[in-house]
């Protein structure tokens, strides 16, 4: 069964965001995790939230890798087919294959649409859909944000593990990393300084 694990990057004061916002809270050390577990990664997740204020492309950076450079397959979670060509999420097919969870009428030449509802048969068709490809079992899959889906795939237990990269930055208006109530408790694993801030491993209890 392949490992589901959480990454993302907080500020202090457990923020992900300001409000509707790109914000930089990771610093270049982290950076070079991130891309170094996105090299090794089957895929990576985000919500479409995520993919309209931020538009990630969400490849590897070449920058930060020594050795090969590999891609993990793309997947946006939008339900409501929000999303369109503008999205660099859908941008560079050559690259890595994009995994639209779409269940509106909503088409793009070249895309791979499924459907699902829960964030657990989310992970069920994304799941399959990665073993068609034939995606190595052992390769992590990531989700990477925001607030929603990271909540939500707390709250359905679909996750392994949590990396959450905590900044001294303190955001008293910022957006936070959970956006409703959690459901299940959180135990923390490991930590280590990381650059800047720390680097935490939590599961969920
Ligand atoms: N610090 C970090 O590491 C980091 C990383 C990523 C994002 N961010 C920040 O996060 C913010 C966006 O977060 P967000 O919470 O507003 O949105 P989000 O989690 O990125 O996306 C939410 C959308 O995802 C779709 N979705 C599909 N399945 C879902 C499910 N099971 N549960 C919840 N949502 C689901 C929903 O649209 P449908 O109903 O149409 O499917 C929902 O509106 C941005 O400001 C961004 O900058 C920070």
């Amino acid at each position: 069964m392949r490992t589901w694990m959480i990454n993302t990057a907080i500020t202090f004061d457990g923020k992900i965001s300001v409000p509707g916002k790109r914000t930089e809270i990771s610093d270049e050390i982290d950076w070079r995790k991130v891309h170094n577990i996105r090299n090794n990664a089957a895929a990576v997740i985000i919500g479409s939230e995520t993919a309209l204020i931020d538009n990630p492309s969400l490849l590897t950076k070449s920058r930060y890798i020594d050795g090969e450079v590999n891609h993990p397959v793309r997947v946006i979670l939008d339900r409501r087919g929000r999303c369109s060509e503008t999205s660099k999420i859908f941008q560079f097919q050559d690259k890595s294959p994009t995994i639209w969870i779409n269940n509106s009428d909503n088409r793009m030449d070249g895309i791979n649409i499924l459907q699902a509802n829960s964030i657990s048969e989310m992970k069920e068709v994304i799941n399959e859909e990665l073993d068609m490809m034939n995606i190595d079992p052992d390769k992590i899959v990531l989700i990477e944000g925001g607030s929603k889906v990271i909540t939500s795939a707390i709250n359905e237990k679909i996750v392994d593990k949590i990396r959450i990269f905590r900044s001294p930055m303190i955001l008293p208006d910022g957006y936070p990393l959970f956006s409703y109530k959690l459901k299940n408790k959180l135990k923390l694993i490991k930590v280590d300084k990381l650059g800047i801030g720390s680097e935490e491993f939590y599961k969920i209890v």
